[in-house]
């Protein structure tokens, strides 16, 4: 055999070693729009099992106690059920930890909006001292003893276990995480006029009606239009929220306006968790809440009666999940 029957040989290895892995397609509902995935890190059916099983293990903390899957919980959309939630040792955070339902969507993370991307926001909850309380390059480390881990780096991402796998395949199971299946789905998109009960329909209305102004700030398709604002909890917030992240005045006490998908499931509620349940949430807003300079001035008092606060309520639970993938 002559070099040439060599080459091509070789040519044909190499070739069919680096084959793509067919691209992986999100089951999105048809009222969502595509979700930006970035350039390097498309979704690959490898990547999303790899950062699935990254997302329930414990040791990405230091003592290997606290997962992801700890504060972000699959039956409660990925969020906890305490006001704050405690990590490494017991300790408590400093903010109630939100659904990550639909998260491929938020133009900026977290409460204050002080991360852009998925995959740096991993760092965060790995190196915050009351969540695992570790460091990024350890967990690398640690990780990349498992042959399971690095088998499966090497099918995803083609190079070993690293920071570099570990943020990405993290981010990519997290934006399969999507949710728009819902009662209020099934009655306002595909027109299933029985989806929804009478009460929840009075409901839906006032909603968004001018009356409440509730569908400026939770508006769209999340029920949210990804602002920050100020809706009147406290006089004196002990948290400055926005202005942490911009340094500006004006931005003292904003939070992300949150989407309400799901919202019977994320209790208790707002970013420190200090509101127990809808109920109470809604007798908040018809109150018109507390005076603070930051303020919306479409935070005011409402003065619905005992039948309209509670359709409001029974509106908010038509947002619930019918079923939820990827939750284990
Ligand atoms: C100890 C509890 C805890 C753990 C562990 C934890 N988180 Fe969180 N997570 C939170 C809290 C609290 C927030 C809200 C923080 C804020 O807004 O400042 C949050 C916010 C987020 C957000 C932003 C959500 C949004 O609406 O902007 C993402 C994404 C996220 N976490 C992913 C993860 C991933 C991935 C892991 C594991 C590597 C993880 N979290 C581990 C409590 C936790
Ligand atoms: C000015 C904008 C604005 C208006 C108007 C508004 N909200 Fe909100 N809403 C927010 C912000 C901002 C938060 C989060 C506050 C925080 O984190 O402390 C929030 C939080 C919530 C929450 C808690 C969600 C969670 O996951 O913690 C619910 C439920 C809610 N709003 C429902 C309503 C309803 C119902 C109305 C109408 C009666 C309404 N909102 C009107 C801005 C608004």
């Amino acid at each position: 055999m002559n070099k040439k029957y060599y080459l091509y040989l070789l040519l044909i290895l190499l070739l069919s070693s680096c084959k793509e892995e067919i691209p992986f397609e999100l089951t999105l509902p048809n009222h969502f729009s595509a979700p930006l995935i970035p350039l390097d890190n498309k979704l690959r059916e490898s990547r999303i099992n790899l950062g699935k099983m990254l997302f329930f293990d414990p040791l990405l903390s230091k003592d290997s106690t606290v997962s992801c899957a700890s504060c972000h919980i699959p039956r409660y959309a990925f969020s906890d059920t305490v006001a704050l939630s405690r990590g490494v040792n017991g300790e408590l955070g400093k903010r109630n930890s939100p659904s990550l339902l639909n998260i491929a969507y938020a133009p900026k993370l977290f409460r204050d909006g002080g991360v852009n991307t998925l995959e740096h926001q991993v760092i965060s909850p790995i190196e915050n001292p009351s969540e695992m309380n570790f460091e990024l390059k350890a967990v690398a480390n640690r990780l990349a003893q498992n042959k399971n881990y690095q088998r499966m780096s090497q099918k995803a991402y083609q190079r070993d276990f690293s920071t570099y796998v570990l943020v990405r395949a993290l981010a990519a199971f997290e934006r399969t995480l999507i949710s728009g299946n819902s009662r209020y789905d099934l009655f306002f998109y595909k027109k299933e006029r029985n989806a929804i009960t009478e009460a929840e329909k009075r409901g839906m209305a006032l909603f968004f009606d001018k009356k409440t102004q509730c569908s400026t700030c939770h508006s769209g398709v999340f029920f949210t239009n990804f602002n920050y604002e100020n809706n009147g909890l406290y006089t004196k917030y002990e948290d400055i929220g926005r202005a942490g992240i911009t340094m500006r005045q004006e931005d003292k006490a904003l939070f992300k306006v949150p989407s309400l998908r799901n919202v019977w499931l994320t209790a208790p509620y707002m970013h420190d968790g200090s509101l127990p349940n809808l109920e109470s949430v809604i007798a908040h807003y018809n109150t018109g809440g507390k005076a603070h300079p930051s303020k919306s001035e479409l935070v005011r008092p409402l003065n619905l009666s005992n039948s309209e606060q509670s359709d409001l309520v029974a509106f908010l639970k038509t947002l619930t999940e019918i079923k939820l993938t990827n939750s284990k």
